[in-house]
């Protein structure tokens, strides 16, 4: 009998999402399930996951915790946030009811610049303040890892205590985070009459110093932000600098973005609302893996949607996030945007679950750390109140979840043990 720590048993169905190494591709319907399952823990990492009987058999657990029954995923992945701004943007969502467009927003200094505005005047523990209880949330509805961008500051100083609230942020609470440098987000109010005075002072100081504080960089490439040779300029001193990659790509209109994150070998791009045949071609044919982010085109009420069906059939690595962020997808919730992606993306149940786990795991390049349940992998689990896994997307707008694990420890319970016995 082998020691471990803590044995997660009696669990209904457990989807592992174990498999190869490397993203998903394809199209899918099923998943890989063990029905009547336990997972073994030790060292907040797993030890063993399979049928409960050869489970319970090889093992001597300090605690044992029964999942009654419940259906067991990874703990979702979101690799795509704008997680430590401050302020608000609620009369914009009003403006945009009244038709007013969010380029149209953002023209008139609304949208990312009036975040900035705001985000400049706080503090590092102003920024923890209001980005903490986001995470609260995130853990209520089951992520365990999320990115997290700054790109509210666009200036050195405000973008560092972006990233050093991120730091903070994740010490003090259970989501893991990984940061990113979006300083190229827009163009700040200072530098309009230059902007490339301002893509000269990301490139020569911004990026630099920046660098201890982010593993990866991001650019809002899209006409009237950034262009592609201007992203390209970009994105190429920061692989320089040793940053990984990843671009906004594609969200509003085609400009390419697609085809830049391949040819600089980006982790992902992200969006792709617009994205060409070319684009989707070439995200097919790399390991770039495409995030999608059904939550703003359904915020923004855009007509065109994420061409999902067309990159799971051409072979690309799609992946799925919350976008979350004050302007364009305020939430938090990774099971809505599940539900989006199986109902305005065409996903399947099966294909917007890989993509929320394995997948996204793989979009900020932990695919081999996490987002499947296979010894070694950190235990980050979650219990799910729900019949079967297939139900997780039908069910949309409240949290089901029953338990969330991060590192083999019990972080969140919505139900206090043994009130629904
Ligand atoms: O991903 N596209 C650029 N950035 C965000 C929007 C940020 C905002 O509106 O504050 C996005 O949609
Ligand atoms: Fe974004």
């Amino acid at each position: 009998m082998r020691p471990c720590d803590l044995l997660l048993t009696d669990i209904g169905q457990l989807v592992t999402m174990a498999g190869p190494p490397g993203p998903w591709r394809g199209p899918r319907t099923d998943l890989p399930v063990v029905e009547d399952a336990a997972v073994a823990i030790e060292g907040g990492r797993i030890l063993a996951a399979g049928p409960r009987a050869e489970v319970v058999a090889a093992h001597a657990p300090k605690a044992t915790r029964s999942a009654r029954g419940k259906v067991v995923l990874p703990g979702f992945v979101d690799p795509h946030t704008h997680l430590p701004w401050v302020g608000s943007r609620e009369r914009e969502f009003e403006q945009k009811l009244l038709g007013v467009s969010y380029a149209e927003i953002a023209k008139a200094g609304g949208g990312i610049r009036a975040t900035t505005r705001a985000t400049r005047t706080a503090g590092v523990e102003a920024i923890v303040a209001a980005a903490r209880p986001r995470l609260g949330r995130m853990l209520a509805h089951g992520t365990t890892t999320a990115e997290a961008k700054s790109g509210y500051g666009l200036d050195l100083e405000t973008e560092r205590r972006q990233l050093e609230a991120v730091a903070l942020l994740d010490r003090a609470q259970p989501i893991d985070l990984v940061a990113t440098n979006l300083a190229a987000h827009e163009v700040p109010d200072e530098w309009r009459h230059d902007r490339q005075g301002w893509i000269a002072r990301l490139v020569d100081e911004v990026l630099p110093a920046l660098r201890p504080q982010a593993e990866f960089v991001d650019v809002f490439c899209e006409a009237h932000v950034f262009s592609t040779d201007e992203s390209r300029r970009i994105l190429g001193r920061a692989r320089e600098l040793g940053y990984r990659l990843k671009v906004h790509a594609d969200e509003l209109e085609p400009t390419g973005g697609a085809e830049l994150a391949v040819e600089l070998g980006a982790t992902s791009a992200d969006h792709l609302a617009c994205t060409s045949d070319q684009g989707i071609a070439a995200l097919a044919a790399s390991d770039t893996v495409a995030v999608l982010l059904p939550g703003t085109s359904f915020y923004l009420r855009l007509k065109r949607h994420a061409p999902a069906r067309r990159l799971l059939d051409a072979g690309a690595a799609v992946a799925l996030a919350t976008d979350c962020n004050p302007g364009s997808s305020l939430t938090e919730s990774m099971p809505m945007i599940v539900t989006l992606a199986c109902l305005n993306l065409g996903m399947t149940p099966a294909e917007a679950l890989v993509a929320a786990t394995i997948n996204a795991a793989h979009a900020i390049a932990r695919g081999d750390d996490r987002g499947s349940i296979a010894p070694g992998k950190r235990a980050d689990l979650v219990v799910w109140d729900a019949p079967s896994w297939r139900y997780l997307p039908s069910h949309f707008g409240v949290s089901l979840v029953d338990t969330v694990i991060k590192d083999g420890r019990v972080v969140h319970a919505a139900t206090v043990e043994g009130a629904r016995a």
